[in-house]
């Protein structure tokens, strides 16, 4: 975890960059291309050990060929006939679903390639002495002997999470502009590391320990997730009969949907649920809740393998824009419109300004 930290802490303040680069016109603008590149490029340090493994440029490419894959899937999904194989074939967007598929394919085993090839190179050491210094996904899979095919299903799999990554992110810097009083605290605990941590050139690096220390800006995030959930819904099929409440018995081999959307606004467990209360995530208000009844990330087995590495990206990235930009949005909370596909993204994107907090 220390090895990818140190890569958020890189990518933020290229991220920072390219915001003081885009608001200099002090207009307002979308920013979701660019959270979607910080995203790939997160998930590519939680597979990769290597330094700058995809440009900007690679990861844009990916984000595009991952939107063109939802919306056709989603379409699909909508209008289940095309699900079949021998009316999909002849459909006008076939070879665009392929060509999407083919190019982030591409991009995973690229990823992988140069990995492997990098292990190999390390000639000083022996090739399992450098497999073990690494605990990278791709060096411990190759540890278990996976085949290339086996890792890039993996690496494909994690990559895709990008999606939630962007969106929480997008999510989380819009509650922060709407709520400038969370805003503000947040921030005051932003500068309050950057003074601990001696970072008087605006960058700053921030370890395991520091950002664990970032309590009000924890529950804002927890908040909007609760309030936004990017993966709104998501189904497990029943191994063994369960048995509702209301003594419903619900078969084996059942498809059952969890949906946090639905769950997270329940008055019971959250009381007036559609306001931003980060305090609902205080430790002695989560003692109070059924622990299932917050679940952005599921829970279980097959809980959500990036939480941790997402929360801390997310922590950092928003840390250092806190300390280096006022957040503002002239966008409304009650008009924000949802498209529901694999995730729920906005229908319209929100615009947002940065304002440099020097030039206030
Ligand atoms: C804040 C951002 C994220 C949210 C809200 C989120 C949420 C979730 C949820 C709800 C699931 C369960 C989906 C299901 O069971 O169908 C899931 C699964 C998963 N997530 Fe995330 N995720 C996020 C970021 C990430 C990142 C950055 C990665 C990779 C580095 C990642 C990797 C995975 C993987 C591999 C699974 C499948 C786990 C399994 O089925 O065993 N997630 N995520």
């Amino acid at each position: 975890m220390e090895q990818q930290i140190t890569k958020f802490n890189t990518h933020s303040d290229l991220f920072v960059e390219k915001l003081k680069e885009l608001f200099k016109d002090g207009k307002p603008h979308s920013i979701h291309k660019l959270l979607g590149i910080y995203a790939i490029q997160s998930v590519v340090d939680s597979v990769v050990s290597l330094p700058n493994c995809s440009s900007d440029a690679d990861a844009d490419q990916f984000a595009d060929n991952f939107k063109i894959y939802t919306e056709i899937t989603s379409h699909r999904l909508l209008n289940p006939w095309l699900i079949l194989g021998f009316i999909w074939r002849f459909h006008r967007l076939s070879p665009e679903l392929n060509g999407a598929v083919q190019g982030m394919n591409n991009f995973a085993k690229v990823i992988i390639q140069k990995h492997m090839d990098q292990i190999k190179k390390m000639d000083h050491l022996k090739e399992d002495e450098a497999v073990e210094e690494n605990t990278c996904l791709i060096t411990q899979m190759l540890k278990v002997n996976a085949s290339f095919e086996e890792i890039q299903t993996e690496v494909t799999t994690m990559l895709f999470a990008h999606e939630s990554n962007t969106l929480s992110l997008l999510y989380f810097l819009l509650m922060l502009a709407l709520h400038p009083e969370h805003q503000e605290k947040c921030r005051a605990e932003a500068d309050e590391l950057f003074n601990e941590t001696h970072a008087h050139d605006d960058a700053g690096s921030f370890d395991f320990n520091s950002v664990s220390r970032l309590k009000h800006l924890e529950r804002c995030f927890l908040e909007t997730l609760r309030i936004l959930p990017p993966v709104f819904m998501y189904g497990r099929k029943l191994e063994s009969p369960l048995r509702l409440e209301n003594n419903v018995l619900l078969p084996p081999g059942m498809n059952v949907y969890v949906c946090p959307l639905v769950m997270h606004k329940d008055e019971i467990h959250f009381p007036n649920p559609d306001s931003f209360k980060p305090d609902r995530f205080l430790p002695e208000e989560c003692k109070k809740r059924h622990p299932y009844a917050f679940l952005p990330f599921s829970a279980g087995p097959r809980i959500c393998l990036g939480m941790k590495s997402a929360t801390f990206s997310i922590k950092i990235l928003v840390t250092k824009i806190l300390h280096n930009f006022e957040i503002v949005t002239e966008d409304k909370f009650e008009n924000l419109k949802f498209r529901f596909s694999l995730t729920m993204g906005p229908e319209k994107e929100p615009a947002f300004i940065f304002i440099p907090r020097n030039k206030q």
